[in-house]
């Protein structure tokens, strides 16, 4: 579960990167990213939003269909919203689709339409007493835009419907799309002439069909296949999908002849599985196949969710699959100072795309597929990951190759590579030094369980590294009022709260302040633990530093004997601390960066109240006494108050009762007050309640 205060800067990124891909895509034809990352982060915002329903906004692309239409046509304004398709990438994800349509009807063995997920674009189209009157794109789904003029010339698409018994007012759905032929003819003949050449028959298709002058559109190989219905008057009698296919090719529209009627999520597989073989000999592109539920009083039934139809499900094929060559690999440093190892590779097109990078996810997979530099490799390309190196075409290994070796310093800042033995991650020791994970980890120092900077949210850590006024935790204490109130978008008033919170932020515990410094696995109950054990900063750094010399020194001697010695130190003795634990407390007090920020926080006047003696544990004072807070301190969080409270031995409840002992209330305190003075529970305020945890 992700908190929500993370969960609300996720959505936020997401939806604004999904905006942009939208009118990208939608608007200006021109999208920066393939649709797997689409995809991707589409799947990701609705996880995320199912996980947090109270985060969903109306305007989320979540809740709607695409992009706004561009200016320059006419708009078009759907009877009936021209709805998209949701996604299933695997077999399971099918057999949950099929399952869901099952029990939503309370039926078995459904029969589903099976047609082919051409790659173009959604297209509608209406006839009036049998004649086109209107051609428009699906544009965000409720409006579009008028292309009238340009579905004219596209030969595939009659003027006029045969036959004579179709609806007065006959709106026909369905895909152009431009054959793969002609697709390399255009890009061959704008090449020879010198201009920029399409990437794909989709971007070309679309691209096509919103040319101004429709002219050109004409002259480009644009095909059409229907596949629905949308506004139609008066109703028709049909009882099935399969039957508004048929006639709609008796009306003379085209009507792909790969659509056959399948049972069940095998029948399903089994046309997938066929399509599948099919797709590179069929002379158009197609990213999957779609089932629909054949009966419409079915469809009727099941409905719509969002933006997409509960009777309908896209299912895409797998990933792509080229042979490149891996010309170099670089290391990536990642927010948390993960390294990851890119590939850099001969541009190859793959699914739709070039693609020139890939990753190599860690160098225990560079290892476990053995891929060297020179090698021919195998690039994939997910439906719903960034491409990959998925494996070496040894037969093609020539005698040169070179080993992928991971840097001894960071390409970011120097700083030493950890990478702790049998860990597949790699990683900067670099920390708070670090470029990289400089904002993370400003981010993370201050948050709520850390540090407790008060309205210092990801936004803003984001604009105060960006304008170079904080480059550690510790710039943070150096942040002036005008420094402040010079940002976009910040006033007096806030720039004078974050200044006091980071006053407040100043007095914290060793544990939180430990936790604050972000060392890698080091969390709030380790760093609990370090502070018990050691009882201050001083001590631990010590022993810190006394175990990475020695891990430093005995690194050349044979595992077995180094784990001997290293297990006997002081580092180790702590609850719950391994090996893995230890070294990367050990490298981060080694860090020469992290040893100046920690001394510039100790500067800036951060401080905690001395760790209660290791002595003194089995004579906690507060041991069997419960306490409520309530209201807001002046000189430390709730949460401070809770662990002081904790670390004597005393128990916090969060609601009063007869077996409470102490109420401490703060200023503005709540009905909890009230309560205490109802029931006579002694109640302390904030200078009582010092001294009695001060005594
Ligand atoms: S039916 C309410 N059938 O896929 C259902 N769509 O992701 C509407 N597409 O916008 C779509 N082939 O552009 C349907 N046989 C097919 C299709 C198809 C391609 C496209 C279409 C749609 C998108 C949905």
């Amino acid at each position: 579960m992700t908190n929500r205060r993370d969960a609300e800067q996720r959505l936020r990124e997401l939806r604004a990167e999904l905006d942009r891909h939208n009118h990208r895509y939608y608007v200006l034809d021109d999208p920066e990213v393939p649709d797997s990352e689409y995809d991707r982060l589409m799947l990701e915002l609705k996880a995320l939003e199912s996980e947090h329903p109270g985060l969903i906004t109306p305007d989320s692309p979540s809740q709607r269909v695409g992009g706004a239409p561009a200016a320059e046509f006419g708009e078009v304004r759907h009877a009936v919203p021209m709805l998209s398709l949701d996604n299933a990438f695997s077999e399971e994800d099918l057999q949950d689709f099929d399952r869901r349509v099952r029990e939503k009807l309370d039926a078995t063995d459904i029969e589903y339409v099976a047609e082919p997920k051409l790659d173009g674009l959604a297209i509608s189209l209406v006839y009036e007493k049998g004649v086109l009157v209107r051609g428009a794109t699906r544009g965000d789904g409720s409006t579009g835009e008028d292309v009238t003029l340009n579905v004219r010339t596209v030969r595939a698409i009659p003027l006029k419907l045969m036959g004579k018994d179709w609806p007065a007012l006959l709106e026909v759905r369905g895909e152009v799309f431009m054959p793969k032929r002609g697709f390399e003819a255009l890009n061959k003949s704008l090449a020879a002439k010198g201009e920029k050449t399409y990437v794909n028959p989709r971007n070309t298709a679309a691209g096509s069909l919103r040319q101004l002058d429709s002219r050109i559109t004409a002259e480009r190989p644009l095909d059409f296949y229907a596949y629905g219905l949308g506004e139609v008057k008066p109703a028709l009698s049909a009882r099935r999908h399969s039957e508004v296919l048929t006639k709609l090719r008796g009306w003379g529209q085209r009507v792909n002849p790969d659509i056959r009627m399948v049972k069940g999520a095998e029948g399903c597989l089994g046309y997938y599985r066929e399509m599948g073989e099919k797709r590179d000999a069929l002379p158009y592109e197609i990213d999957g196949v779609v089932y629909k539920v054949d009966r419409l009083d079915y469809q009727q039934e099941l409905g719509f969710v969002a933006r997409a139809p509960r009777w309908a499900v896209a299912h895409k094929f797998p990933a792509q699959e080229e042979m490149t060559l891996l010309k170099a690999v670089e290391f990536q440093v990642g927010r948390t100072g993960a390294l990851t190892p890119v590939a850099r590779l001969e541009p190859v097109f793959v699914g739709g795309v070039t693609v020139s990078n890939a990753t190599l996810h860690n160098m225990d997979e560079v290892e476990r597929k053995d891929i060297r530099i020179g090698d021919t490799v195998i690039v994939r390309r997910a439906g719903d990951v960034i491409p990959e190196v998925a494996a070496v075409v040894l037969a093609r290994r020539p005698k040169n190759t070179k080993r992928v070796k991971l840097p001894k310093t960071c390409p970011v800042c120097g700083s030493e590579v950890v990478r702790p033995e049998g860990e597949a991650v790699a990683r900067c020791s670099g920390g708070l030094f670090c470029d990289a994970q400089r904002k993370e980890l400003i981010r993370h120092f201050a948050s709520r369980r850390a540090m407790d900077v008060e309205g210092l949210g990801d936004k803003l850590v984001e604009q105060l590294v960006d304008e170079k006024l904080v480059s550690t935790p510790a710039g943070l204490f150096r942040l002036t009022m005008k420094q402040l109130m010079d940002l976009e978008r910040m006033g007096e008033k806030s720039a004078q709260n974050l200044v006091d919170a980071l006053a407040k932020a100043r007095k914290t515990t060793l544990p939180r302040f430990l936790y604050a410094l972000g060392i890698p696995d080091v969390g709030e109950t380790t760093a609990a633990d370090l502070a018990k054990h050691f009882g201050s900063l001083e001590k631990l750094e010590e022993a810190a530093q006394g175990y990475e010399k020695q891990r430093l020194k005995h690194a050349g001697s044979p595992a077995r004997d180094a784990e001997k010695l290293l297990k006997e130190l002081d580092l180790r003795k702590v609850e719950g601390i391994g090996p893995v634990v230890a070294e990367q407390v050990g490298a981060f007090f080694h860090q020469a960066g992290n040893r100046k920020v920690i001394g510039e926080l100790r500067k800036a006047g951060v401080e905690w109240p001395a760790m209660p003696k290791r002595a003194a544990v089995g004579s906690q004072p507060l041991v069997g006494k419960t306490f409520v807070l309530t209201g807001t301190l002046g000189t430390m969080t709730r949460d401070a108050a809770k662990e002081r409270i904790q670390a004597l031995g005393g128990k916090v409840s969060g609601s009063v009762s007869a077996k409470t002992h102490y109420v401490v209330a703060g200023s503005e305190p709540g009905s909890k007050l009230r309560e205490a003075e109802r029931l006579e529970v002694p109640v302390l305020d904030e200078d009582a309640f010092l001294r009695l945890i001060e005594s």
